[in-house]
């Protein structure tokens, strides 16, 4: 007979009468006026119990012993709390008048509190994880997380795409991060390595003709992790046939969205999502994943400052570089000692030499600077940035990509310290055209921004030898509220194409067959047109819940080290299993 139980978080004014069991932790107990006190609770919700000396003295002897997250099963009767109705529980009309009561588990004092939101120290929670899962914060966001999911599974196949899982032991994929490595017993002195993505395996599906692939598909990465960033994560995954841009856009749109309200997250998704070309995000946002949310756009001012009297912008043109600015409204309150000290930080953090600044006030210029430009070029400045008397103007001269990262950084820093951010609005974008190359900046090398088989943009084609850091791919990303969520392109699938994309990154033809010759030998038996796209799902999920760590919407993460505390992993192994590996290891380098 299967098990007879009410969850804690059910019951109902409703249901006053019924005889009930539940099961549960104890949340919260106390004695009051001879009576005992339970807050039972489960995954569902809290429920309280009453235990009654005289009506039910076995149950309430045993209820006298129990202490916090004790497991317990009760048997009861609900009744109305009448006059003691507690708003802040669902439960809160109704109460259990325990007649019997068993212990399933007694529990250690738990090393924090598990029934309340209090802070407690990160580690402490790592190593708990159990426990801490059981506190309501993580609870509501895996469950969100679950329905979101749920929600991104049930619109993809509406649509008609079926889920194709693919290994996770396989030849290293070309997602730029390290690899994760699986020595092999069989094959001794080889390694699997885990996928940063299933990119190959997806296009190999289309190959076989497997049109509209798609995977919640888990990822490992050995990269430096940070609060969005994770060793291990999720993607939903998917891939096309005989598509372009628009039908990715169109199956993404609706199926973030559709997911996005199951889930119940905050704020509605609007449809379609506004789109911007990489080189727009750099010129007015100086970033590839722009905060739409807020203005405080880049104005180039190079022009004014070729010829200016302030050598330090003329000499920044002159050496090849850019001066551009960002116009303050109200910034007329921005101290010298402010910009001097806490604005010129966030700026030198991205290797800018100085920020330079002017005050419009209503009688004029103000700023050291000020005296270095002429009249006429002062007006030009406000007529440029938009600065209205009031408005401090910010700016900085450099390298293009210099200026580009130190202003995309001030503006967010401003807008966050200025409390320019609407916490309930969601900027989802289209990024799309990004550059094909970027230049490796500690080897020199070019190297793929998204990777060595996305496609060039059609116009481009011809500077792949003559001048490659200038093409557009047909590369695409979503970044949402200034965060890249997910990223996409369509594919090459021109044999001729994709050697000369390997030539131009420096990649011989042995090369490129020694490590991709799997999938272009499939190529060459009849491949479809296609592209395709993968979305972090833990970003997609902190952002519907707020989140500002990732942490918070895994269920066992891992730490800044890429440890896993709760287990102990990384660990050490048994040397019969390195030797069984043929591994032997080196003497550990002197720890620093
Ligand atoms: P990409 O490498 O851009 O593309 O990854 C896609 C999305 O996955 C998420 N993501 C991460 N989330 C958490 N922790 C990480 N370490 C991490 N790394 C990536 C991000 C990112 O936008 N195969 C290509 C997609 C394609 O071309 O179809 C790929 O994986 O949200």
């Amino acid at each position: 007979m299967a098990t007879e139980r009410t969850p804690c978080g059910e019951p109902r004014i409703a249901d006053a009468g019924r005889h009930i069991t539940v099961y549960g932790w104890v949340d919260h107990h106390r004695d009051h006026g001879g009576l005992k006190f339970v807050d039972l609770r489960d995954r569902s919700g809290i429920l309280q119990v009453v235990f009654n000396p005289t009506t039910a003295p076995e149950a309430h002897q045993t209820a006298q012993r129990v202490r916090q997250e004790w497991v317990l099963r009760v048997e009861g009767e609900l009744r109305p709390r009448g006059g003691n109705v507690n708003p802040k529980l669902e439960t809160g009309e109704v109460e259990l008048h325990a007649t019997a009561c068993t212990v399933l588990s007694a529990a250690r004092t738990p090393p924090f509190p598990v029934n309340e939101e209090s802070e407690v120290d990160e580690r402490l929670r790592l190593r708990h994880r159990s426990l801490d899962l059981r506190r309501p914060r993580l609870q509501r966001n895996l469950r969100a997380r679950a329905r979101f999911i749920g929600g991104l599974r049930r619109a993809m196949e509406s649509l008609g795409f079926f889920e194709i899982e693919t290994p996770m032991m396989i030849r290293a994929t070309p997602e730029g991060a390290r690899d994760y490595l699986v020595p092999s017993r069989v094959s001794p002195g080889r390694f699997y390595a885990l996928p940063q993505s299933p990119q190959l395996y997806k296009q190999l599906c289309m190959v076989a003709g497997l049109d509209r692939y798609f995977q919640i598909a888990r990822c490992m990465r050995d990269e430096d992790l940070r609060a969005d960033r994770q060793p291990e994560f999720t993607q939903l995954d998917v891939e096309m046939s005989f598509i372009d841009e628009e039908d990715i856009f169109a199956v993404l749109e609706q199926v973030i969205s559709e997911a996005w309200e199951e889930a119940g997250f905050a704020g509605r998704i609007r449809t379609p999502f506004p789109r911007i070309t990489w080189h727009e995000a750099m010129d007015r946002y100086g970033s590839d994943k722009p905060d739409t949310r807020f203005g405080l756009e880049l104005r180039d001012l190079t022009e004014v400052a070729r010829g200016c009297g302030f050598r330090v912008f003329a000499d920044a043109v002159a050496r090849g570089g850019v001066v551009k600015a960002i116009a303050v409204p109200g910034g007329a309150d921005l101290t010298r000692g402010r910009i001097e000290g806490e604005l010129t930080g966030v700026v030198s953090t991205f290797r800018a030499r100085g920020l330079a600044y002017l005050w419009r006030r209503e009688q004029g210029w103000e700023g050291g600077i000020a005296k270095f430009f002429s009249p006429e070029e002062l007006d030009r400045i406000a007529e440029i940035t938009g600065a209205a008397p009031g408005d401090a103007v910010l700016m900085v001269a450099d390298r293009a990509a210099v200026v580009a990262a130190a202003l995309g950084a001030l503006r967010v820093h401003l807008a966050r310290e200025r409390g320019l951010l609407d916490p309930d609005r969601l900027d989802m974008i289209w990024v799309t055209e990004f550059p094909m190359f970027e230049r490796d900046e500690e080897t020199g090398a070019l190297a793929p921004l998204h990777h060595p088989f996305t496609m060039v943009h059609a116009d481009d084609v011809e500077l792949l030898e003559s001048d490659p850091l200038r093409i557009r791919s047909r590369a695409y990303d979503i970044v949402l509220n200034g965060r890249e969520i997910g990223s996409g392109s369509i594919r090459i699938t021109d044999p001729e194409v994709q050697a000369r994309v390997f030539r131009a990154l420096g990649m011989s033809e042995e090369e490129a067959h020694a490590k991709f010759g799997f999938l272009l030998e499939a190529f060459q038996y009849g491949v479809p047109p296609h592209g395709g796209f993968a979305a972090g799902v833990e970003r997609l999920v902190m952002e519907g819940l707020r989140e500002e760590n990732i942490r918070e919407v895994i269920a066992f993460p891992k730490n800044q080290q890429a440890q896993e505390l709760m287990t102990d992993a990384p660990a050490e192994v048994d040397p019969a299993q390195l030797e069984e590996l043929g591994i032997a290891l080196r003497p550990r380098p002197p720890s620093r």
